[in-house]
């Protein structure tokens, strides 16, 4: 099984990094797809990837960090993506929920990220929160050129599938397992499975029965048990087509 969207670099790990990984193992998760949001955990990523094969990097830069120096810091992106090995863009994407008024340099920000991907023939990690809309008709712009994951998805049916209809996988988390996240169980239960991913962004979000605690990669499992539990399926059978997926979008054909 393959945690999409991980942050194992977190402080939170500094203690336990080594048997937390053993957990995934013993798990079955045996792949795990390390996520950058910034300079620093970009190059986490890679240092963490050096040291354990388990761990597949990826190099962005999050909205949260836009500002006036959104094209300094693509310039810097684009050096960052020549030198080093990553498996994907992002995350990137738009974030409104503490306000818009860095919205034009989010936007710049993004694009130029999308940009980058096309460039490098390399999949996107979408992050979209408060910020539908806009980020559609940026990722519309590209339809046809362009592909990825909207990570930690929590929109709607509907729209998931207009994202879907623009290149991309819907990723589901933690937050599937809640109780009252119902717009995420009918995603997962009407969702196309060839375009359904799971993830834990850990450390965020932990999955019920471990909500409000540390999430870790393991815990990826309780998601998979979830969206079989909702489809009346056998988990087995959503492991293997996600994990699939995962292959797919990342390129992961030629590392096992
Ligand atoms: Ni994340």
């Amino acid at each position: 099984m393959i945690d999409t969207h991980s942050h194992l670099f977190d402080q939170a790990f500094r203690d336990d990094l080594e048997p937390c990984i053993n957990r995934c193992l013993e798990a079955n998760v045996d792949k795990i797809i390390l996520v950058g949001f910034s300079k620093e955990t970009n190059m986490l990523a890679q240092e963490y990837a050096k040291k354990n094969e388990i761990f597949y990097p990826t190099a962005g830069i999050h909205p949260s960090e836009a500002d006036e120096n959104f094209e300094t810091e693509l310039k810097y992106l684009d050096d960052f993506i020549q030198n080093h090995k990553i498996y994907a863009i992002g995350e990137c994407g738009l974030d409104y929920h503490y306000g818009k008024e860095n919205e034009l340099e989010q936007k710049k920000l993004f694009e130029g990220q999308v940009l980058l991907s096309i460039q490098y023939n390399l999949p996107l990690i979408i992050h979209m929160r408060d910020a539908t809309q806009d980020t559609y008709d940026i990722l519309k712009k590209y339809k046809n050129k362009i592909r990825g994951v909207m990570h930690c998805y929590s929109g709607s049916l509907e729209m998931a599938e207009e994202f879907i209809k623009l290149g991309f996988y819907i990723s589901l988390g933690g937050p599937v397992t809640f109780k009252n996240s119902k717009e995420s169980k009918r995603i997962a239960e009407y969702i196309d499975l060839n375009r359904l991913l799971i993830e834990t962004d850990c450390p965020y979000l932990a999955p019920v029965p471990y909500r409000g605690q540390r999430n870790e990669s393991s815990y990826v499992v309780k998601v998979a048990e979830e969206i079989a539990n909702i489809r009346k399926m056998d988990i087995n059978i959503i492991e293997k087509i996600t994990e699939h997926n995962a292959i797919q979008l990342f390129g992961l054909e030629d590392e096992i």
